[in-house]
C-alpha cells in the first residue's frame, strides 16, 4: 500500500522563509523545509493499481496555473487540543477552482469525494499541549507577515513515508497546469 496526497509544491525560497519561522514554541514538531507543501486533496492508503488510476486521472487534469498568496497564521484544534499550526493561503477563486478539479479527477479514479471543507494551508508544525501564551505570541508575531506570491505551474502527487523521525514526502509525479511558462 502507498499513502498518497495531491499538493502544490512550494518554491525553495518560500520554503526557506517558512522554515525560518520554526522558533519560539517549545515542544512543537516543526515540518522540515523540504516537506512543506499545500495539500489539495489527501487520499490515504491505496494499492498500486489504484495509484495508477489516480495517475491517469490526474494526467487528464485541465486547469490553469494559479497564483498562490500565503499569509495569516491559523491552527486546527481547540484550546489545549490545538494540534496543528499553519500559514493560510488566500481563498482565491482560481485556487478553489483548481482544488475542485483535482477533487473531481480523484473521484473519477474511483475515490469517494472529500467531505471536509477545503482550508488551504501549509502546516508549519504539529503541536501537543502547546503553551497558550507562546502560541499567541507566535501568531501575533507572524500573522501580518507578508510572503512573496508564487505561480503554481504544476500539481504534484506525493507519497508520504512514515518513519520513526516523522513523515517524509516524496514527489511521485508532476502534472502541468495550463498557461505555465517554460
Ligand atoms: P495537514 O498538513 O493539515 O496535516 C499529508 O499527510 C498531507 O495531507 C498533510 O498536508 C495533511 O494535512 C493532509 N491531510 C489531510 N487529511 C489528512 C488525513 N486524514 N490524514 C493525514 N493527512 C491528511
Amino acid at each position: 500500500m502507498m499513502r498518497l496526497f495531491v499538493a502544490l509544491a512550494l518554491p525553495p525560497d518560500l520554503r526557506a522563509a517558512l522554515a525560518g519561522m520554526a522558533l519560539g514554541l517549545p515542544g512543537a514538531r516543526w515540518v522540515a523545509a523540504e516537506n512543506l507543501h499545500l495539500t489539495l486533496r489527501f487520499i490515504g492508503e491505496v494499492t498500486r493499481p489504484e495509484a495508477e488510476d489516480l495517475d491517469a486521472a490526474l494526467s487528464a487534469l485541465h486547469a490553469p496555473a494559479v497564483e498562490v498568496r500565503l499569509g495569516g497564521i491559523g491552527t486546527f484544534g481547540q484550546g489545549r487540543r490545538v494540534h496543528a499550526l499553519w500559514v493560510g493561503a488566500a481563498r482565491a477563486p482560481a485556487l478553489l477552482h483548481l482544488q475542485e478539479k483535482v477533487d473531481r479527477a480523484v473521484a473519477r479514479a474511483g475515490f469517494p469525494p472529500e467531505t471536509r471543507k477545503f482550508t488551504p494551508h501549509v502546516t508549519l508544525a504539529r503541536l501537543r499541549d502547546a503553551d497558550r501564551g507562546r502560541l499567541e505570541g507566535f501568531i501575533g508575531g507572524h500573522n501580518d507577515r507578508p510572503f512573496p506570491p508564487f505561480i503554481a505551474e504544476t500539481v504534484t502527487l506525493f507519497q508520504s513515508h512514515l518513519t520513526r523521525d516523522g513523515a517524509h514526502y516524496e514527489a511521485l509525479a508532476d502534472y502541468p497546469l495550463e498557461g505555465a511558462g517554460g
